[in-house]
C-alpha cells in the first residue's frame, strides 16, 4: 500500500495548521537515541496516534512523538521513534514521515540508528558516520520506491551513489574532532536487514566480506525516500554491540545491550548532531 501525494500533503497541511514552526532540518532518532528531541526549544509535540495517516511505534525504546522546535535557533522537526520493517508495516508506510518532512519544507535530513559492529576495528560506543549503504531488502524486491512513481516527489530511477552528502560528512568529522570525539568517531558502510531476529554468525561473516562495517534494521529506506525527493542526507550509527563473528564467542546480541550503550553515548551523539546543525547554518550551505 502506497500513500498518494495528496494524502501526504493532507498530513503535512494538518501539521502546519497547528504550528508556525517551518523546519528546514528533519531529524530521525534511533533506538535509545530519542533524547535528541528533548534539546529542542519552544516545542510543539504531536503523538503519532493523533497524526492523520501516521503509523504507530511498537518498539520499546521508541517514544512515538513528532517534536517541532528550534535547535540553537534553527527550526527543526524530530521523529522521536521510527518505524521498521519488522513491525510488519509496508515499507511505504515506514517511510511516509520522510515525505511529510519534504512537504513541510525540510531540505536536510539527519538520521541516527543503533547498529552492530562488523568492522573488527570498531568498538562498542563508536559513532560511525555513514558514507554508504547496502540495501539487502532491496535486493529481494522490497524497496520503498516500488510501485507507481509520482514525479512530484522525484524521478523513477533516482541515483544513490551520492546518497550521503560528502560536505556534511566532512563537517561532522571536523565538528567531532573539535568536540574531542576523534577517538571514537569512525566512518563506514551500513547494511540494512529486515530483522527482527539478529544475524547468525555466518550472516555476519558474509556481510563483513561484502563490505559492510555495521549492520542494523533501519535508516536505509528513509534515506532512499529522502534522496528521491531531493533532500540532503546525513546519518550516524552508534555501535551498540559487536556482531558475533566467531563460533567460540559467548556473546549474544540483545536489545537491552543496544539500549544501554545508547544511554551511555547518547549525550555525546546529541552534542555532535546539535553542533552540526548550528554549523550547517554558519557554513551557509543553505541557498
Ligand atoms: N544487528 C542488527 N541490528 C542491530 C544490531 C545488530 O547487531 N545492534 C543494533 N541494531
Amino acid at each position: 500500500m502506497s500513500y498518494t501525494y495528496e494524502e501526504c500533503k493532507a498530513t503535512a497541511d494538518w501539521l502546519m495548521a497547528q504550528t508556525d514552526i517551518r523546519p528546514r532540518i528533519g531529524i530521525v532518532c534511533g533506538s535509545g537515541l530519542g533524547g535528541l528531541a528533548n534539546l529542542l526549544k519552544d516545542q510543539v509535540v504531536f503523538n503519532y496516534r493523533d497524526i492523520p495517516n501516521f503509523p504507530q511505534s511498537t518498539v520499546h525504546g521508541h517514544a512515538g512523538r513528532l517534536v517541532f522546535g528550534t535547535l540553537k535557533g534553527r527550526p527543526c522537526v524530530c521523529m522521536q521513534g521510527r518505524f521498521h520493517l519488522y513491525e510488519g508495516y509496508p515499507i511505504q508506510k515506514i517511510t511516509l514521515p520522510i515525505r511529510i518532512f519534504k512537504l513541510l519544507g525540510v531540505d536536510t535530513v539527519i538520521l541516527t540508528n543503533a547498529a552492530g559492529g562488523l568492522n573488527q576495528d570498531f568498538k562498542v560506543g563508536d559513532i560511525m558516520i555513514m558514507k554508504d549503504h547496502i540495501n539487502m531488502p532491496g535486493f529481494a524486491g522490497n524497496n520503498p520506491l516500488s510501485g507507481p512513481n509520482d514525479e512530484r516527489f522525484g524521478t523513477r530511477f533516482p541515483c544513490m551513489s551520492d546518497a550521503y552528502d560528502r560536505e556534511l560528512q566532512q563537517l561532522a568529522m571536523e565538528v567531532g574532532q573539535e568536540l574531542g570525539y576523534g577517538d571514537f568517531l569512525r566512518e563506514g558502510v551500513y547494511c540494512v536487514l529486515s530483522g527482527p531476529s539478529f544475524e547468525t554468525i555466518a550472516e555476519c561473516r558474509m556481510l563483513h566480506r561484502l563490505g559492510a562495517d555495521a549492520v542494523g534494521m533501519s535508516t536505509v529506506h528513509e534515506v532512499i525516500v529522502a534522496r528521491h525527493c531531493g533532500m540532503r542526507v546525513f546519518a550516524l550509527s552508534l555501535i551498540t554491540n559487536q556482531a558475533v563473528m566467531d563460533y567460540d564467542s559467548e556473546e549474544k546480541a540483545n536489545h537491552e545491550e543496544v539500549l544501554q550503550t545508547g544511554k551511555q553515548r547518547s549525550e555525546q551523539l546529541e552534542r555532535l548532531v546539535s553542533t552540526l546543525v548550528t554549523r550547517i547554518e554558519h557554513n551557509n550551505i543553505y541557498a
